[in-house]
């Protein structure tokens, strides 16, 4: 039997969903106990679980040869990799929020701060919009910033928009919408093609 395709999935909240929809298409894998890798019950894929924002390292470095990440951390990672296939869950978007009541960022002159975990994209939305900003990079719990006064403006992700609302934030402008995908190595796709359509054919099935 050929080695298996190896897959780094995030840790964190999309987890359990890649979990329960390969299971969906009988894919079964279970970590252990603090185990950070599993092969699936068929022996055809390897598993490593790995914190979100190192998933585009592994990729890149061809440790893993495929993983299951949204937009967010790959563009902001500035690595490239192939696109295989959207999947249907983790939909979310990157917005910029303020303290309800806030105006468009874009309706204001001078420079606009925004404490952020995703400096790239909201770097590239002000710059591309002529507007100077001021990014502090923060590494999470973002909707504090406005609230304590780091920064009057945030740009985070937003899902159902209960964190803003519980913390008297608002959305005041979409910056872009995120989905879930697969991707691959360029050159792992390229020698796994074969394995790698097997694979993305189970992940197409409807259940
Ligand atoms: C994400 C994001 C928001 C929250 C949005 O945080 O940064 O804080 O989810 O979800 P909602 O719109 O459904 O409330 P996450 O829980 O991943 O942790 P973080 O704050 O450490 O980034």
């Amino acid at each position: 039997m050929n080695k298996p395709l190896t897959i780094a999935l995030p840790k964190g909240r999309l987890l359990d969903s890649v979990v329960e929809y390969l299971s969906a298409r009988s894919v079964n894998l279970e970590f252990g106990s603090r185990q950070l890798t599993a092969v699936d019950s068929s022996g055809k894929f390897k598993f490593y679980k790995v914190k979100n924002h190192d998933l585009p390292t592994y990729v890149h470095h061809g440790i893993a040869g495929l993983g299951i990440v949204g937009d967010d951390t790959v563009i902001e990672s500035g690595y490239r990799f192939t696109q295989i296939m959207n999947l249907p869950f983790g939909k979310t978007r990157l917005c910029i929020a303020g303290i309800k009541g806030s105006p468009s960022p874009e309706d204001l002159s001078g420079n606009v701060t925004v404490a952020t975990s995703y400096v790239k994209m909201t770097r590239d939305w002000f710059h591309s919009r002529g507007i100077p900003v001021k990014i502090i990079k923060l590494a999470g719990s973002v909707e504090l910033a406005p609230v304590l006064g780091l920064a009057p403006y945030i740009s985070d992700l937003v899902e159902t928009g209960s964190t803003l609302k519980a913390n008297g934030l608002e959305v005041v402008k979409e910056i872009k919408s995120i989905n879930v995908r697969l991707i691959a190595n360029p050159a792992y796709y390229k020698l796994h093609y074969r394995e790698i359509r097997e694979l993305s054919d189970i992940m197409s099935r409807k259940v």
